[in-house]
């Protein structure tokens, strides 16, 4: 397997799995936080890690902008051949601080799908990212659950106390869904929790 993300982007929008586990995701991110009810058209969204944008063209019909960012400039030429009309795709590392200097900031929710657990830093990424939300904003995350012996992801304590020392409150960590790939069930969890007032 290549860790270059730029690898997987011309493929990624036809592989069932990528697109199943978005709409997973989508689906439990609308249960949690209603986004297709009709509060949410004036809302800033902030997809880090967007990919090709799976989960920013599901968000986009329901709120005023979504900034799509990515550091692999392949798959965010694909997000940029889709033209969805309220997407901002942007080839930028957020994670290197120059986001709040750039106005990458503001947002009402922050959404990290299958990103958080391939940082080299988590608990310094989630803490940059809270950052960057209005007060009341939410941060949504998903990843592979760890459940040891060599598999990779996250547990539940990790995201739980990153998402704690990045100082957000109203703190869920939950399994949102499971994914079978190769006869195997893996679990996927989500984590999420509220920019407090200042
Ligand atoms: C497993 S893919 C998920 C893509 C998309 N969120 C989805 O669910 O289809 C992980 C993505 O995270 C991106 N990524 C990794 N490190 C990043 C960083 N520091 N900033 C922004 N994106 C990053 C990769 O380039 C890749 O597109």
């Amino acid at each position: 397997m290549s860790d270059d993300w730029n690898d997987y982007a011309e493929g990624w929008d036809g592989n069932s799995d990528v697109r199943r586990y978005a709409d997973q995701a989508f689906a439990a991110l609308d249960a949690l936080a209603g986004i297709t009810g009709g509060g949410w058209q004036e809302k800033r969204v902030l997809d880090f890690g967007c990919g090709t944008g799976l989960l920013s063209g599901k968000l986009a019909p329901h709120v005023r902008e979504v900034v799509a960012a990515d550091t692999s400039d392949r798959m965010i030429a694909m997000l940029k051949g889709k033209a969805l009309s309220n997407v901002k795709a942007l080839h930028t590392d957020i994670l290197d601080g120059s986001a709040a200097r750039e106005g990458l900031t503001g947002f009402d929710l922050i959404c990290a799908s299958s990103v958080c657990s391939f940082l080299p830093d988590y608990p310094g990424a989630a803490a940059l990212l809270a950052g960057l939300l209005n007060s009341g904003g939410m941060f949504v995350q998903w990843d592979w659950l760890d459940r040891g012996a060599g598999s990779s992801g996250l547990t539940a304590q990790q995201v739980r106390e990153a998402l704690r020392d990045a100082g957000l409150g109203a703190i869920r960590v939950e399994q949102a869904f499971e994914m079978e790939s190769r006869g195997q069930t893996m679990p996927v969890l989500m984590g999420s929790g509220l920019r407090a007032a200042p």
